[in-house]
């Protein structure tokens, strides 16, 4: 069987790129096939180049609008026959017209129970509304941001004497996993969205909901 063509888009570190990657052994229904940071210095190159990986710096500072960084996106993209893009710490919003266009075929991973706590600073809002459970959401990209068709969720605890660096330590430990499940279940073909929800087809589905993760 073919195995699904993967974009990897990081900023940073570039963790969940190397959960990624180690989940994707050669049986695995799904090939990381190309990994672009927006950012020269991008620790997570470094994952990717270890892994022989294709990998390639497109800076936004090197384009004079939104438009045409996007638009450099798609052609690398493209051009490398990529069927799915996972973005993972990429933080750039992309534009509407991008994202209509890799609709479906665009996912994302945010640090929360979305569709609480979109956006920056999500750990520690969290903590300042008094949530008991935290966690991340793998969905499909919208045009708004950290929304869309929900397709794995991770739910760790808050615990006493957590501050956002404890709780975002505990629920990077449960991204690791939820990224690389939510691929399987697409890579499998199992994911269809129905009226901005995510439905999965076939017999026996999987839960998408990781509950406290070792
Ligand atoms: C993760 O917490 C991810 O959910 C958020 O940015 C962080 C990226 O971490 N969007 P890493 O670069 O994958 O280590």
């Amino acid at each position: 069987m073919a195995r699904l063509k993967v974009a990897v888009l990081i900023s940073g570190r570039g963790s969940n790129l190397q959960a990624l990657i180690e989940t994707c052994t050669p049986d695995f229904p799904a090939e990381i096939a190309l990994v672009i940071a927006n950012r020269a210095g991008a620790a997570g190159l470094a994952h990717a180049a270890r892994a022989n990986i294709a990998h390639r710096v497109i800076s936004h500072r090197d384009f004079a609008s939104r438009e045409a960084f996007d638009a450099a996106l798609d052609k690398a993209l493209s051009g490398a026959g990529i069927e799915l893009v996972c973005l993972a710490g990429f933080m750039r919003l992309l534009t509407d017209g991008f994202v209509a266009r890799w609709r479906d075929r665009l996912v994302n991973i945010h640090p929360s129970l979305l569709p609480a706590f979109p956006g920056l600073d999500t750990h520690a809002r969290a903590l300042d509304a008094g949530v008991l459970i935290a966690g991340c959401t793998v969905h499909f990209v919208r045009a708004a941001m950290d929304a869309g068709p929900i397709i794995v969720q991770a739910a760790v605890p808050v615990l006493p004497g957590d501050d956002a660096a404890k709780l975002a330590a505990r629920v990077l430990v449960a991204e690791h996993q939820a990224y690389p499940l939510a691929l399987r279940l697409i890579a499998e073909g199992r994911v269809r969205v129905a009226g901005e929800r995510v439905e999965i087809t076939g017999a026996d589905p999987p839960s998408r909901l990781i509950w406290r993760p070792a």
